[in-house]
């Protein structure tokens, strides 16, 4: 089957249903680093091939019409790598956020950073809300880059907060105090790379979420491997502790 859109046609996998698509996909984008030395390149060669995957799949999630779509780009943890990869991360994000802005635009796609951004390089930081500043009216995918981000911190940060307003929260009105508030738990996250952890994504929201790992390391996962994936999803029976429909 072909989607039509414009002048374009995008290929689809039989069997994929893009009105039952998740409502928030989390992607962990992981093994840029594998990537690249398995090819002998510098690890800095698999960050960069890692944010043009970016652009690509997040362009293709917006013509497949994905409403929202999380992204782990940098973890609390990464920071401990050697500061030359550090610095090069920080420059990709920044890069990133000056240059891709228009191209965000022209799709529709609204940019969302969470996480500690704002502890990062000032540079690094003030291009973050610039470039969030600058999509705030588009209306098409949600697209959050999870920035300095820690699931832990996330859930910290939110019960401090509740503290501070003195009312007990439930679960529906703690959500408004994590850095997702207003958007939908994840339904499905990915994981590149052949690892089957977390380590420390937006566990909170993903409480009931699928799981679908792929031993591809992300600079290689392609269109028909993300069809696959929500292929996958698609066929599972999901029950959120009940029994089946
Ligand atoms: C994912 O690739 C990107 C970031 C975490 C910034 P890695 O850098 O984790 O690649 P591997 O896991 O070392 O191969
Ligand atoms: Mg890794």
């Amino acid at each position: 089957m072909t989607l039509a859109l414009g002048n374009k046609e995008i290929k689809i996998i039989p069997g994929l249903d893009l009105n039952r698509l998740p409502k928030h996909l989390g992607i962990i984008m992981d093994g840029n680093g594998r990537w690249a030395t398995a090819k002998g390149l510098p690890r800095s060669a698999g960050h960069k091939a890692g944010i043009e995957n970016l652009r690509k799949m997040s362009v293709f999630a917006s013509e497949l019409g994905l409403s929202y779509m999380t992204i782990f780009t940098l973890s609390t943890e990464n920071l401990k790598r050697p500061k030359d990869e550090v610095d090069n991360l920080f420059n990709l994000i920044r890069t990133y956020m000056n240059e891709d802005t228009k191209q965000l635009v022209e799709r529709d796609i609204r940019l969302n950073v969470i996480g500690a951004y704002k502890d990062l390089p000032g540079d690094v930081a003030s291009a973050i809300d610039r470039a969030m500043a600058d999509t705030r009216h588009c209306g098409g995918l949600t697209l959050t880059l999870a920035v300095n981000y820690g699931g832990r911190a996330d859930i910290i940060r939110a019960v401090n907060t509740a503290v501070k307003s003195g009312t007990e929260v439930t679960e529906e009105s703690f959500k408004d105090l994590l850095y997702t508030k207003g958007m939908p738990d994840l339904d499905l996250v990915i994981r590149t790379s052949g690892e089957q952890r977390i380590s420390n994504f937006l566990i909170y929201q993903l409480a009931y979420a699928e799981f679908y790992f792929i031993k591809k390391h992300w600079p290689s996962f392609n269109k028909k491997d993300f069809q696959e994936a929500l292929l996958a999803f698609q066929q599972r029976n999901r029950r959120f502790g009940g029994v089946k429909s």
